[in-house]
């Protein structure tokens, strides 16, 4: 841990303005080649025979780099990832009734999805080391009418797959067979799993590339992920209309301009995940023998791409004091920490409604300690160094 000398060095610069939010406004960073990438990509557009064309180059170049990017089989482009997550759903045909398990520490995207493709969303609770859904969990909330698992990559980690895909594959549908685990990557692009990349495993993965992702194709987009030839199609047609699989559909596609940048970023993502990975590496060592703070665990099967610095605050110190941290933090320092992410059905009144009685009580009690310190891959090591001094001076008063 740094000491008393560093840490006043390290503080020496004052306040950061402007300040370092929890969740910058660009998750990567942009150069000329994105630029050159999107110039070029409306120059050709300008041709009337070519136009914005849809579904045109290089479209589908950036959906092949993508899939082999990944290791899977296809990649589907699409405008944003909650569009790729209703998608994702509506594939499932959900009857009335039909349960789908999701974890409820989450963004509202999934949930929603399910509640919108006319499931019932079951929530499911997490592991309070790695803020994953809990395959033990899941295993106790099974009915005859769970269609589907739902996990979420939560905060650039990646969730326990294999065990997941192991529930489902034991506990099959009466009717539909062994279910389906589909799960929202929206943080954790680029991160890795038992030595792949998150996206290839289970029936289908949704990516983000908005604006604060760890890539971005020009603020908006999306790709969902997948081996099987079925769901390849129905994505495909349902971001059009849905004509060709004769299913009801609408517009989610990319353009062409954004494909041309994503080329350019995802060349440049595995940087991006190792300078965030040597950041958080460093402000560990930084930050590590702080009582008061559980630093983020990475287990060993995983290579977290830390879109978001999850600490835990300890259990003395749930709620408000881990609020007045926040506050401190922001305040004194111009440090930006956040909160992601409570049960969604603490700020989601539709989604509280539609799942009345059911309670997460270890998401209800992590969601009380969760202290999200921003991390950026352009952070420099002396504002690391800033955050994590800054973190142990609010800690440090906050004691008495
Ligand atoms: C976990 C999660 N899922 C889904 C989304 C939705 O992504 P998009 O903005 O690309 O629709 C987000 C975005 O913040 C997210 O954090």
């Amino acid at each position: 841990m740094l000491n008393q000398t560093e840490i006043a060095d390290a503080l020496s610069r004052g306040k950061f303005d402007p300040p370092w939010r929890c969740e910058p406004l660009l998750g990567s960073t942009y150069g000329e080649e994105e630029v050159d990438a999107a110039v070029a990509a409306i120059r050709e557009a300008m041709d009337v025979s070519k136009g914005f064309g849809f579904s045109a180059s290089p479209i589908p170049e950036f959906e092949q780099a993508f899939a082999d990017h990944v290791g899977c089989k296809h990649a589907v482009a699409i405008n944003s990832a909650g569009p790729g997550l209703d998608i994702a759903m509506r594939y499932l045909n959900l009857q009335p009734g039909d349960e789908v398990i999701v974890p409820s520490a989450n963004y509202q995207a999934a949930p929603l999805a399910v509640f919108g493709a006319g499931g019932q969303v079951v929530w499911g609770d997490i592991d309070p080391r790695t803020f994953q859904l809990d395959p033990a969990d899941v295993q106790a909330k099974l009915t005859p009418r769970t269609r589907a698992i739902f996990p979420v990559h939560m905060n650039g980690l990646s969730a326990p797959m294999d065990e997941l895909i192991k529930v489902g594959h034991d506990n099959p549908h009466p009717q539909h067979g062994r279910l389906p685990v589909i799960s929202d990557a929206a943080r954790s692009c680029g991160g890795g799993y038992k030595n792949g990349k998150i996206g290839k495993k289970g029936l289908m993965t949704v990516f983000s590339f908005h604006t604060m992702k760890n890539m971005t194709t020009l603020g908006e987009g999306g790709m969902i992920t997948t081996d099987d030839d079925d769901v390849e199609r129905y994505c495909r047609s349902v971001r059009m209309y849905g004509g060709g699989v004769g299913a009801w559909g609408t517009s989610n596609v990319m353009t062409k301009v954004q494909a041309a940048v994503g080329l350019v970023q995802l060349s440049k993502l595995d940087q991006f995940i190792d300078a965030r990975h040597r950041l958080a590496e460093e402000r560990h060592k930084m930050l590590e023998g702080l009582p008061e703070i559980i630093l983020p665990h990475e287990p060993e099967d995983t290579r977290h791409s830390f879109y978001l610095y999850t600490c835990l605050v300890c259990e003395e110190w749930a709620g408000e004091k881990r609020d007045r941290l926040i506050a401190m933090m922001d305040e004194e320092f111009g440090i930006g920490c956040g909160v992601a992410n409570r049960p969604v059905y603490v700020s989601r009144k539709i989604l509280a409604e539609h799942t009345t009685g059911q309670r997460t009580p270890v998401a209800e009690a992590i969601g009380e300690r969760l202290l999200c310190v921003s991390l950026h891959p352009a952070m420099t090591d002396h504002e690391n160094r800033t955050i994590a001094a800054a973190l142990i001076r609010c800690v440090e008063r906050l004691r008495h």
